[in-house]
């Protein structure tokens, strides 16, 4: 079987980033048929941003709830929370052994810090934590430990897959055994990049998130403050770089979207425009809000799921692999 992998970190509340460029692909993925999927909660890489213990807490429940609500079926698909998974914190030690330095140098996060501070006239690495410099190693455990084919992911993360490409080859390499099998970045060419609300990437850090499960009339009023152009009714408008547009698209059929496409060649009123995509959103998000808010009542049943998924997993995989690890690299088998 294929094995299909993706995560979310537990810094916030989903948007619907994480919706259309993880949860509904990854969903969808783990339909068809010969695949074996493995979806978790990224909380130890939550803590290299969100130092707030409740807010981890609190998001890792609206993540897990939200994979639910999406459909995912806890019965067929691995779904878990990856620090209940100890073994993936010990793969990392044993990557970060063989792992470049001057690889990691050049990840887009840890570039994007030092850029910051040169520009602010401070050290390059001042306020920058070793986590932060470490998490693509992190990042190729969770993708390595479970020997993922395929990872489904937005455009951001292509590189830290191209990480732990180079990061199991160099492992394979030094302990002469294919250990390890290189994952493949699934990029999703629709829905690459689902722009925010001011039309930049939607990002937490941005602050120009649609969050996922806002109640309906949240959700009007957030559709209503995308920022478009100036142009007045009844003037044609561009479809090329207009966020609205985008938005439209990643939920809308093929037709649909034809049909948007023509609206805007026929001068349609951002108004209304806006009134379109609000309920085109809504009529998809509708069905999961309600499955959502049930789950949120019951956060035992949300944990008692993530523990027998975690407890599954290491039994069948986790384990038995870090204990071949350990004495392929001359430790002492725990077992
Ligand atoms: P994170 O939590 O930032 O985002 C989760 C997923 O959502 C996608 N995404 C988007 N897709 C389209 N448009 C957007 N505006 C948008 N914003 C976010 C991200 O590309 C991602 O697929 N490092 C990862 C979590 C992670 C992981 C992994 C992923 C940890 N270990 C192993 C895959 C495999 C992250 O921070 O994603």
């Amino acid at each position: 079987a294929t094995r299909v992998l993706t995560g979310i970190t537990t810094s916030g509340t989903p948007h619907l980033g994480n919706y259309v460029g993880a949860v509904r692909p990854a969903i969808a993925a783990s339909r068809a048929p010969a695949t074996e999927s493995f979806y978790f909660l990224a909380d130890l890489h939550s803590l290299i941003k969100a130092q707030d213990p409740a807010m981890t807490q609190r998001s890792t429940l609206e993540i897990a709830a939200t994979w639910l609500a999406a459909g995912l079926e806890p019965d067929k698909v691995w779904f878990y929370r990856q620090s209940d998974i100890p073994e993936i914190t010990e793969l990392t030690w044993l990557l970060t052994c063989v792992a470049g330095k001057g690889i990691l140098n050049r990840a887009h996060a840890y570039k994007a810090a030092v850029d910051r501070n040169r520009a602010d006239g401070e050290d390059d690495d001042a306020g920058v934590s070793a986590g932060l410099f470490m998490y693509p190693v992190l990042m190729a455990a969770d993708i390595l430990i479970f020997n993922a084919d395929r990872v489904p992911v937005g455009r951001d993360q292509i590189q830290h897959i191209e990480m732990a490409r180079d990061f199991g080859q160099r492992f394979n390499h030094v302990y002469g055994r294919d250990w390890f099998s290189l994952p493949e970045a699934v990029i999703d060419e629709q829905v690459a990049t689902l722009p925010g609300l001011d039309g930049r990437k939607m990002s937490k850090s941005y602050g120009n998130t649609i969050p996922l499960f806002v109640p309906r009339e949240e959700l009007r009023r957030l559709v209503f403050s995308i920022v478009t152009d100036s142009r007045a009714p009844g003037e044609p408008k561009d479809t090329g770089g207009s966020a609205l547009f985008q938005l439209f698209q990643a939920f809308a059929s093929a037709d649909e979207t034809a049909a948007f496409a023509q609206a805007y060649a026929d001068g349609i009123g951002w108004g209304d425009a806006k009134q379109r995509l609000f309920e085109r959103v809504d009529a998809e998000l509708a069905p999961l809000r309600d499955r959502y808010d049930t789950l949120m009542a019951r956060p035992g049943d949300i944990e008692g799921i993530l523990r027998d998924g975690a407890h599954r997993l290491r039994e069948r995989y986790a384990t038995p692999l870090l204990a071949q690890l350990r004495h392929a690299v001359g430790l002492r088998d725990l077992a």
